[in-house]
């Protein structure tokens, strides 16, 4: 049997990216998954292709309403809920301090922190109780930039760290019957977006050669594609296999350690 089979997921940002192939991988395992983002028309025909066993809620992760409503969702199709994905984030293009004037500076921490830390929060606390009917688990996906520097800006850097400090208090607040991990994932290739404050919004990861620079500053010079990073999500979201993990932040970036010259 798939090691996910019949288990109801919700996840966030499963129209692109690591999102896209996180879904991908739980459908493939068996499990019924339920995507909020606000790029829904963008899985119009996997929706087609994957039915039943995958429904789009369009909405913003920013919303309260928008998170009840997806895991409402979740459980009135798929009978309940066993996991809660919260994965959509924006980026900061590295953008330093001093490059922001005041004004600027506070809009891009009100949004990019709204979507990568609130964002999970709220999520985190729409899906509780159908989490603690089920004995179920969250899993938040965090980065490189959840340890190191230079993963961003000194605005994305501080989200990703905020995620880990949610990982370890809602692992502590929501045991026994919840548990809570992140996946510290790396760079990748994907469609990673800036706040639209300052004029980032239009700007996307897709632009920048990624896998090239990984390739030659990477401890392991892996050319990464989303889909290696998928691995440990399924793992936590097994119970059979992660069922004494809680408070845990898997690194699977790999840049903690240095390239051998
Ligand atoms: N791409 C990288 O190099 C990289 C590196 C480390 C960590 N990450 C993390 O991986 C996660 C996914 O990034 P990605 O590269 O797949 O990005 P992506 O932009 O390709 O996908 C993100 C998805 O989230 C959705 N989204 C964004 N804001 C939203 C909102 N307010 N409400 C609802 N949906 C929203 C987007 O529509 C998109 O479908 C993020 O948490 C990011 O911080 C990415």
């Amino acid at each position: 049997m798939s090691a996910l089979q019949g288990m109801s997921v919700l996840l966030t940002g499963g129209a692109s990216g690591l999102g896209r192939a996180i879904l991908t991988r739980f459908l493939e395992e068996g499990a019924n998954v339920t995507v909020l983002d606000r790029a829904a028309d963008k899985l119009k025909e996997a929706e087609a292709d994957y039915a039943p066993a995958l429904q789009v809620v369009p909405g913003d992760v920013r919303s309260p309403a928008d998170n009840s409503v997806a895991v409402a969702s979740a459980v009135a199709t798929f009978g309940g809920l066993d996991v809660f994905i919260g994965n959509a984030g924006l980026w900061d293009f590295g953008k330093e301090l001093t490059d922001f004037d005041p004004d600027g500076l506070s809009r891009a921490f009100d949004e990019l922190f709204a979507v990568n830390v609130k964002g999970y929060l709220l999520g985190a606390r729409a899906a509780r109780c159908a989490l603690r009917a089920t004995g179920g688990c969250m899993i938040f996906t965090l980065s490189n930039a959840s340890f190191f520097p230079a993963g961003g800006g000194a605005l994305y850097t501080a989200s990703k760290h905020a995620g880990v400090g949610l990982v370890r208090q809602l692992a502590y607040e929501l045991a026994p019957k919840i548990r809570v991990n992140g996946v510290a994932v790396g760079g990748m290739p994907g469609d990673l977006r800036g706040p639209g404050a300052p004029e980032m919004a239009d700007r996307s990861l897709a632009d920048i050669p990624v896998q090239r620079y990984l390739q030659d500053h990477t401890a392991l010079g892996v050319a990464v594609e989303p889909e290696d990073y998928v691995g440990p999500y399924v793992f936590l979201a097994s119970r059979g296999d992660s069922r004494t993990v809680t408070g845990s932040v898997f690194d699977v970036s790999s840049v903690g350690i240095p390239q051998r010259s």
